[in-house]
C-alpha cells in the first residue's frame, strides 16, 4: 500500500478529470447501513463499463462497504487514518484532498465515487457528474449533496427499464457544469 507522499508522483501536463459517478433515489437517498440500498446489477455493469481504466477516488466508509479494489482501475481512498494493516497492498490512500492527483497514475481520470461526506466536498469542483437516477424514493440513513442545480445543464438522459436483477427503473444522466465558474 502506498500512503500519500510515498507514492510516485505524475508527471502528466494534460487536464485530468474529475468525474462525479453516484446512483441517487428520487427522495436523494444513497446509502443505508453503509451499504448501497437497492440491487441493481444493471447499473453495477455501467458503472464497471464507464469507470475501467480510470481512478476511483472514495471515502474510507465506501471503500469498507466495497471490501476490496475494484479490478482493472485504481483505487484511492481518503481517510485522517494510518490505513489498517488488512487493507490490500495494491490501494494508495491519502489523508487530504490536496493529495490526490499526486498519486494518480498517468492517464487516468478520477472518478469521484462516494459516499456523502466526499461528495459534499468535492462536487463543486467536477467537471462532469454521471448520476443514475433511481426511479423510486428508497429508505437510507446517506443522502446526495444540496447541488444548486441551476448551474448546471443536463447533457444526457437515458432510460432503463428494470431487467430481473434489478429493483428499480434508473435514468443515466450526464450533467456539466453551466460555467466554469459554476466549480469554483
Ligand atoms: N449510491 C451511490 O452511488 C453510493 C456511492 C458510494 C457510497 N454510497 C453509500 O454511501 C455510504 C457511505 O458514505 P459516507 O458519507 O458515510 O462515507 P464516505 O464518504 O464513504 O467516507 C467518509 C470517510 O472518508 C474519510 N474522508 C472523507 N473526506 C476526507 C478528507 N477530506 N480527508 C481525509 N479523510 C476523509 C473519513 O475517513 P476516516 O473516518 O477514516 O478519517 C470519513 O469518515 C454507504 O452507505 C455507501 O453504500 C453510495
Amino acid at each position: 500500500m502506498r500512503e500519500g507522499a510515498d507514492a510516485p508522483r505524475s508527471t502528466a501536463a494534460r487536464h485530468r478529470r474529475w468525474i462525479l459517478v453516484a446512483a441517487v433515489a428520487q427522495n436523494g437517498v444513497i446509502g443505508r447501513n453503509n451499504e448501497l440500498p437497492w440491487r441493481l446489477s444493471s447499473d453495477l455493469r455501467r458503472f464497471k463499463r464507464m469507470t475501467m481504466g480510470h481512478c476511483l477516488l472514495m471515502g474510507r466508509r465506501t471503500f469498507e462497504s466495497i471490501g476490496k479494489p475494484l479490478p482493472g482501475r485504481q483505487t484511492v481512498v481518503l481517510t485522517h487514518h494510518p490505513p489498517p494493516g488488512h487493507w490490500p497492498e495494491e490501494i494508495d490512500v491519502v489523508h487530504d484532498l490536496r493529495q490526490v492527483e499526486q498519486v494518480v497514475e498517468d492517464g487516468r481520470d478520477i472518478m469521484v465515487v462516494g459516499g456523502a461526506r466526499l461528495y459534499d466536498q468535492v462536487w463543486r469542483r467536477c467537471d462532469e457528474f454521471w448520476i443514475t437516477r433511481v426511479l423510486a424514493d428508497v429508505e437510507g440513513d446517506v443522502h446526495f449533496p444540496d447541488v444548486n442545480w441551476a448551474d448546471w445543464r443536463l447533457v444526457h438522459r437515458e432510460t432503463t427499464d428494470a431487467g430481473p436483477q434489478d429493483q428499480w427503473p434508473t435514468e443515466f444522466q450526464i450533467w456539466q457544469p453551466q460555467q466554469k465558474s459554476a466549480r469554483q
